[in-house]
């Protein structure tokens, strides 16, 4: 009778500790490096028809020097298969602790949009403590030079589609008002903006648009059929996918490429096909 209770309970206790080792094993080996593409529309109120119908990737959160090189070269390549119109990085290209030299070849084979590609910066690329400006500067060159428009508070408009990057609202070269100052309601609008706390603060004005931010990568880890419990966000409801703010404005948050800690559960990395519609 003893000897039975002994072996039922080594062999819970075996079993636990399988299935424990193979938790921790899927959300470290696999599904961090497990790529989603992700389809959506994206509803821009007043876009002209020549937009109607483009294809957007949405590319984020990258962490270059943290993240695996390979596994990223590997998301470039499905980038450029992808072959869509427009890309759109929202920031944290590099992890705080460095990842400049990683960029570089994480890049390196990277084709720009037809129509074109363009970024936001996000806090990690401010290095050490979201504040060393010359390293932003850094990550600002390496993707400009291949290709990528970096908008640091500024904005363009291409066809009558108006983009404006903010940037990254913990650094200290977050300055949004300038360059939403004037801003034309009628204006077919995109805005890449690392942080999605950023969309709560009051300074949208005329602004009726998309915005696109990363920064909470989903939350990395998340319990079935509850909300991730770890945010970096003051907002809550911030954790991915599409929200509706107002009658004006929508916010798109993707779930990132990479990761900070590297752990995934229930929250694989993403890459979004946001298809562009009228609204
Ligand atoms: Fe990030």
């Amino acid at each position: 009778m003893l000897r039975n209770m002994l072996s039922r309970r080594r062999f819970l206790m075996g079993s636990a500790s399988t299935a424990g080792l193979s938790l921790l094993g899927w959300t470290y080996f696999v599904e961090p490096r497990w790529l989603e593409i992700t389809q959506s529309e994206l509803l821009v109120p007043n876009l002209p028809d020549s937009w109607a119908g483009k294809r957007l990737l949405h590319i984020s959160d990258l962490h270059a020097g943290k993240v695996t090189t390979s596994y990223l070269q590997k998301a470039i390549r499905i980038v450029n298969e992808l072959d869509a119109d427009l890309h759109a990085f929202t920031g944290d290209f590099i992890d705080q602790t460095g990842g400049i030299e990683e960029l570089k070849k994480v890049l390196h084979d990277y084709r720009p949009a037809k129509l074109g590609s363009f970024a936001c910066l996000g806090n990690h690329d401010y290095g050490q403590g979201w504040w060393q400006v010359e390293v932003a500067d850094q990550v600002t060159e390496v993707v400009s030079q291949r290709g990528v428009e970096v908008l640091r508070n500024s904005r363009f408009e291409r066809d009558g589609l108006h983009f404006l990057g903010i940037d990254d609202m913990w650094s200290p070269r977050f300055q949004p008002t300038e360059s939403l100052q004037d801003w034309d309601a009628a204006n077919a609008s995109l805005c890449l903006c690392h942080n999605p706390d950023v969309c709560d603060l009051p300074i949208w004005e005329n602004f009726r648009g998309a915005i696109l931010s990363g920064h909470t990568h989903g939350g990395q880890c998340k319990p079935p059929f509850l909300p991730p419990p770890i945010l970096p966000v003051r907002n809550r409801r911030y954790t991915s996918g599409a929200f509706s703010l107002d009658a004006t404005r929508s916010l798109y948050i993707s779930r990132g490429v990479g990761h900070s800690m590297r752990v995934r559960f229930n929250c694989r990395p993403e890459i979004a096909v946001l298809t562009l519609k009228p609204s």
